[in-house]
């Protein structure tokens, strides 16, 4: 079965097709990093009026790489949850609107459990075939979790941030900088190319628990940037962009390892934009190997919102025949899984 993919949970219209929830036939990202810049964030209701301009013309573009028509598509998977509401409508709208058209079922994908089903896709590099269990890391702009999955489905949340994601605190803090956003890729550049020593900054120390907390470092760095003239800034950029990265880095890395002990598994993956970080990647590979764990990097392109991942992990909810149909909703946050939903609505009572 052919999957068509469609991500428009923030900044970045995304469609996709996959085939068996494993290869991908196309991918078409199309970014609004440049209509946003001017605002220096994401504004909601631009983001939306984008995404009804692109999500057409990107279909249209799949297709025409991919080679194939409307009528090889199988079933369709879309985001509908948690991100920015007005943006996910645009993308479940038009998924409703194909499914109809084609008389095709319709599954909606927690974004994060697309972040995760990145790593189940077939890369160039090939590599063998992820397999339950395995503990994953999600770390990106807007989240920061630690899961453990068992099976399709079945994921169980180990560890989560208790204030910002990653990737919002390297975008802050690269701003701060006076660079470019999405910054946290820009922070991994003028890391990567400085020599020399590191800022050093504190990493909050959350004992025995699998949670993560990079507010503390972030408001360090700009009391220390705060302090600085303009001409110190241009000197130390390199050394402060170095010393926040390895402080974002170093919670995730060893959280991920520990997660995977603690649950006695050898699998581990990770997604989301910030998997994209050079430094997380070879600080993970080496400590991995170190410690006889496996583990799945997915290239740069799946780290980062796509499609291909939304129709991997809706794949095999349509391969079971199972159909959201055209009542499917969009929410603005949701719990990762029903198993979840259940713990807080005991913890609720
Ligand atoms: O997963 P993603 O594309 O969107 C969300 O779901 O949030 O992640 C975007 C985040 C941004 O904060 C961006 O700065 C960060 O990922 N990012 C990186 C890198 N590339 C993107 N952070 C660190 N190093 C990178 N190379
Ligand atoms: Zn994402």
């Amino acid at each position: 079965m052919i999957v068509l993919g469609i991500e428009t949970s923030c900044d970045e219209t995304a469609v996709a097709l996959v085939r068996e929830g494993r290869e991908v036939l196309a991918s078409v990202v199309a970014s609004q990093v440049e209509l946003h810049a001017r605002f220096g964030g994401v504004v909601p209701e631009v983001a939306s009026r984008r995404h009804l301009e692109a999500i057409n013309p990107c279909v249209d573009r799949l297709l025409e790489q991919a080679g194939l028509g409307l009528a090889d598509i199988g079933g369709i998977a879309v985001t509908n949850r948690p991100g920015l509401v007005g943006s996910l409508l645009v993308g479940v709208s038009a998924a409703k609107a194909y499914a109809f058209a084609l008389g095709l079922p319709l599954v909606g994908v927690h974004h994060i459990e697309g972040h995760i089903y990145a790593n189940l896709l077939r890369t160039d590099e090939g590599g063998p075939e992820l397999r339950f269990p395995f503990v994953c890391l999600v770390a990106s702009g807007g989240h920061s979790d630690l899961v453990l999955a068992e099976g399709h489905g079945r994921l169980t949340l180990l560890g989560r941030t208790r204030d910002d994601a990653p990737g919002e605190a390297l975008d802050k803090i690269a701003r701060l900088l006076g660079l470019p956003q999405p910054g946290g890729k820009e922070i991994d550049r003028v890391a990567r190319e400085h020599r020399g020593p590191k800022v050093d900054f504190p990493v909050a120390d959350l004992g025995e628990s699998l949670d993560f907390s990079f507010s503390g470092v972030k408001t360090a760095v700009a009391r220390y940037v705060a302090q600085l003239t303009p001409e110190e800034l241009n000197e130390q950029r390199g050394a402060i962009a170095a010393g926040f990265e390895e402080a974002i880095v170093k919670p995730l890395v060893a959280n991920t390892l520990r997660a995977a002990e603690e649950c006695g598994v050898q699998r581990v993956a990770v997604g989301g934009g910030v998997a994209a970080n050079t430094l997380l990647r070879e600080k993970l590979s080496a400590l991995a190997a170190e410690r006889g764990l496996e583990l799945w990097i997915p290239p740069r392109w799946l780290c980062t919102d796509n499609a291909a991942m939304i129709a991997a992990a809706g794949h095999y909810r349509l391969a079971r025949g199972e159909d959201d149909g055209l009542a499917l909703d969009t929410f603005a946050t949701a719990p990762l899984s029903a198993e979840r939903a259940a713990e807080e609505g005991r913890a609720a009572r």
